[in-house]
């Protein structure tokens, strides 16, 4: 069992969790994730790890509450207990040898994108932070981004805070400026992750890409994985999940993530909270 140590939430829809798991925080690296369990019947869901403390043995995760099983973890609170929390899995942001990087951030994947800057600063790269989401009022890990990026650039959808528009804006020029990176890093949903690659394919600018399919096992044995790469099938738990984007094949992947979108949605209907249930015992 794994205990919950802090939880904050960082907007209505968007929760960190520290998990005590020390073998874990012991090796994780950036770009790595995780697969957690609330309970014996509980879904499997993978999530990149968004820090981690090796002295505390602590591990941390930050997570949109949109599914069932993300639901139910947001609904616990720090002391509580899970049951599985698997990792460090798929393999780090490749850091190495490169000295002035882009890293793009799109809503939640800023949790994971974050740790991906900090691992390239650490490195000795030069880190260009480019951040966005739709309102003022999402917006999480400024001061965080700020503290590791040598330059940092706000967007947000409605412009409401930073500059108005999004991400491959800012992008687009400073590109077209002349301006060259040894690498674009882009982590985010999977339309902005393709738009990132349309933007830097023109500049032959290397670009990877996080990518989240679904996953079952996380270590190459079930196939749920599967994404299409330069014409290869990869699985992104053990060959990922960051790949070169301008060779992934966006489409399938948007395809296949969709495959159980209408089962989700029928169980959320059907579900009833338990504790809701629990709670209307005790009043009666
Ligand atoms: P969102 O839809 O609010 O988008 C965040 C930002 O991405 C936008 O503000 C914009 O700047 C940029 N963006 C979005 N679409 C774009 C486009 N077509 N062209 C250029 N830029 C674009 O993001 P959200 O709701 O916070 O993210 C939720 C999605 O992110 C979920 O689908 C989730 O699965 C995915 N996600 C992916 C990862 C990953 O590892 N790649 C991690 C966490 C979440
Ligand atoms: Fe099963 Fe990757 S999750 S092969």
């Amino acid at each position: 069992m794994f205990k919950i140590v802090r939880k904050k939430e960082l907007n209505d829809a968007v929760t960190l969790m520290d998990i005590e798991a020390p073998f874990i925080a012991k090796k994780a690296k950036a770009g790595q994730f995780i697969i957690f369990r609330i309970d014996e019947k509980g879904e499997r869901v993978p999530l990149t790890i968004a820090g981690y403390d090796r002295e505390k043995g602590t591990v941390t995760i930050i997570f949109q509450k949109v599914g069932f099983a993300t639901k139910a973890l947001g609904s616990l609170n720090e002391g509580d207990f899970i049951q599985d929390f698997v990792g460090p899995l798929g393999k780090p942001t490749g850091v190495e040898n490169k000295k002035k990087v882009c890293v793009v951030g799109g809503g939640v994947g800023c949790a994971i994108a974050l740790p991906s800057a900090k691992a390239f600063k650490e490195a000795g790269a030069e880190v260009t932070v480019i951040v966005g989401f739709r309102s003022k009022d999402i917006v999480i890990l400024e001061d965080e981004f700020k503290a590791v990026a040598d330059r940092f650039i706000m967007m947000t959808d409605d412009g409401s805070y930073g500059r108005h528009g999004l991400v491959t804006q800012p992008l687009q020029e400073i590109l077209e400026a002349g301006e060259q990176f040894d690498e674009v890093l882009a982590i985010g949903p999977i339309p902005m992750m393709k738009f990132v690659c349309k933007t830097t394919e023109p500049f032959g600018t290397h670009t990877m890409v996080s990518l989240n399919p679904i996953m079952i096992d996380g270590t190459g044995m079930c196939g749920g994985c599967r994404v299409t790469v330069g014409g290869e099938t990869k699985f992104a738990c053990v060959d990922g999940p960051e790949f070169d984007g301008h060779q992934v094949d966006f489409a399938e992947l948007m395809n296949r993530n969709g495959v159980y979108r209408d089962r989700e949605a029928e169980v959320a209907e059907k579900h009833t909270c338990r504790m809701d249930a629990m709670g209307k015992a005790l009043i009666q």
